[in-house]
């Protein structure tokens, strides 16, 4: 199948890129191109790929918060083209959402149907890129929302191993509540849903969730570092520029009723701790 993937330097878009080549998917060259700029629609349509998978985006949800605008024309605005070249040339389309959609104030992990209800501006620009994407694409297009990625640059496991050596101690939200999610097993569930071709939206992160401080400890645990004593504040103790979703963990009921299911959360962190050995 040729794909094309967007944000391909990102963690995400190296997984996706490695497992896709490993089954045979035929990768289009296609360098860094702003998708805030309309003239992206025919650079992508004009090369004929059959899937798309958007993975670019401004993620960093305190720099959206800092800059919505920045943040609506490139998640927003730039899905729109991206969806648009999609239409133009038939292609499917995998457009990577996010679990900051919903507003965090449930007391169960939200379903495929739960109505999106954002509260800042990384979770607000994504929405209308969820709604962009669905506006072009009547049909063709797979939304997939997932949360807390980590699997390549520095994420949570590497700012907590890096802050427990500075400073020999950590403080850590208990009440921020997600899915830590691998980006390699957040691969390979793309990688089965696109052979399904049942289009919609899906819920795909590692399973079972945890809350910062939880998540905080296994990283510790796994690194070596469990002697590092971690105190547990709370979200109106940590000040930082964007409001976060306080309880957002996704529940994959539509993956699983195709049989595309992730393992827990603790296994997938321990396989990465294990693909890192000696290096994190
Ligand atoms: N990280 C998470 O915890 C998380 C959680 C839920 C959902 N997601 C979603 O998952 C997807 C992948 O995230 P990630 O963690 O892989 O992000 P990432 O590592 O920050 O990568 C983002 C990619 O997008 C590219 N990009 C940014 N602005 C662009 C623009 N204007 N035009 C073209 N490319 C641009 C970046 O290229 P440059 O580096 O060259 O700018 C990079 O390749 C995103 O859609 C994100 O919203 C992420």
């Amino acid at each position: 199948m040729r794909t094309l993937i967007t944000g391909v330097t990102g963690q995400l878009g190296q997984a996706i890129k490695q497992v896709l080549e490993e089954q045979d998917f035929d990768i289009l060259d296609f360098p860094r191109y702003n998708v805030q700029d309309h003239a992206i629609v025919p650079k992508i349509s004009e090369l004929y790929p059959e899937l798309v998978v958007h993975c670019a985006a401004m993620t960093n949800v305190d720099g959206c918060a800092k800059d919505p605008d920045a943040a609506f024309s490139i998640n927003a605005f730039g899905t729109q083209n991206v969806a648009h070249a999609c239409l133009r040339c038939n292609a499917e389309m995998v457009y990577i959402s996010t679990n900051e959609v919903f507003n965090g104030r449930s007391d169960r992990p939200y379903r495929e149907d739960d109505k999106p209800n954002p509260i800042n501006p990384y979770g607000s620009s994504k929405r209308s890129g969820e709604q962009m994407a669905a506006h072009y694409l009547k049909n063709g297009l797979y939304i997939v929302r997932t949360a807390w990625l980590y699997g390549g640059g520095h994420m949570f496991p590497e700012k907590i191993l890096a802050a427990a050596d500075k400073f020999g101690e950590l403080r850590v939200v208990t009440d921020e509540v997600g899915n830590p999610t691998y980006t390699l097993d957040l691969a390979l569930a793309v990688a089965a849903l696109v052979r399904t071709r049942t289009y919609g939206i899906y819920h795909f992160t590692n399973a079972g969730y945890c809350s910062r401080y939880e998540y905080a400890q296994e990283v510790l645990r796994l690194g070596g570092r469990d002697d590092v004593p971690i105190r547990p504040i709370t979200l109106a103790e940590y000040s930082r520029p964007s409001a976060v979703p306080p309880f957002a963990p996704l529940a994959n009921s539509a993956g699983a009723a195709l049989g595309i299911e992730l393992r827990p959360w603790q296994e997938a962190l321990a396989a990465y701790f294990e693909s890192k050995r000696g290096d994190v």
